[in-house]
């Protein structure tokens, strides 16, 4: 678990992407010191100020390894940017992760959070017109969990970039494979990935998120109070 007081140098990976940059924006805001990994030829959003900005290709596996060296958590915001291109998911959701678990190992990184999505998985879906991506995720997922490193994968629903009236959505938490519709502010997913960091009971979960003014306002750790334990090799 992450020590509030010093907490450490955290990376993100799609940092220049609309999930990635807000987590970096946060983990700034919660005290970390953050390297925001990027392609070589990334657009860098606004946001990312504060952020050490490294750019580099995944695949270039020594690169990642030297980007990763002293991070103690790297967040997973990278995904297939939609595109006539279908080996796009494959590239990036599933064997992008390979070399990024590859690389943690290498560096010492003990703590992953993996973006991933709603319906990961699952074959008969919509959104598999776009290379297979739920298929590709899942696979990822697993890689990841089968890892040997501390791992939660958070699954947000249809993602919003939406900054209005935040505190006014609560967060319906679950497990895997219990949500497949509703929406999200992309800030709110940055949120209960560095919220997972603080919560030892968050690791070794799937936890999927969705948001509505409907929601209770109840946060991930008093979420997690109810659930079963978490699987061993978390
Ligand atoms: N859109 C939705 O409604 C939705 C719903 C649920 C889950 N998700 C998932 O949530 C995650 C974040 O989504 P988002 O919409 O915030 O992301 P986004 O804005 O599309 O950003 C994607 C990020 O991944 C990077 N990336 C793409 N291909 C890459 C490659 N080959 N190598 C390295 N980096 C690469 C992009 O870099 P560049 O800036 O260089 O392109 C960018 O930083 C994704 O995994 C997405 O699939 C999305």
């Amino acid at each position: 678990m992450t020590d509030p007081s010093n907490p450490g140098m955290l990376a993100v990976t799609g940092a220049s992407g609309k999930t990635g940059w807000r987590v970096v924006q946060e983990a700034l805001g919660r005290g970390y010191r953050v390297r925001a990994i990027v392609r070589p030829s990334s657009l860098v959003p606004a946001g990312l100020e504060g952020a050490e900005l490294i750019r580099l290709e995944l695949g270039d596996q020594p690169a990642l390894e030297r980007a990763l060296q002293g991070v103690e958590v790297l967040v997973i915001a990278t995904g297939a940017r939609p595109s006539i291109d279908l080996s796009g998911p494959l590239q990036v959701d599933a064997l992008a992760m390979r070399s990024q678990i590859d690389a943690c190992r290498a560096a010492g990184v003990g703590r992953v959070v993996l973006v991933s999505s709603l319906c990961s998985g699952r074959l008969f879906h919509p959104l598999n017109l776009f290379g297979l991506i739920l298929l590709w995720k899942r696979l990822g997922e697993r890689w990841l969990q089968e890892s040997g490193l501390a791992w939660t994968v958070v699954r947000p629903g249809g993602l919003k970039e939406t900054e209005q009236n935040l505190e006014a959505e609560g967060i319906r938490f679950s497990g895997p494979d219990q949500q497949e519709s509703n929406s999200i502010p992309r800030r709110l997913v940055a949120r209960v990935c560095l919220d997972a960091l603080q919560v030892p009971a968050a690791s070794g979960r799937i936890i999927e998120i969705t948001s509505g003014p409907d929601v209770a306002p109840i946060g991930l750790a008093e979420w997690l109070q109810g659930q079963p334990q978490a699987a061993a090799h978390a």
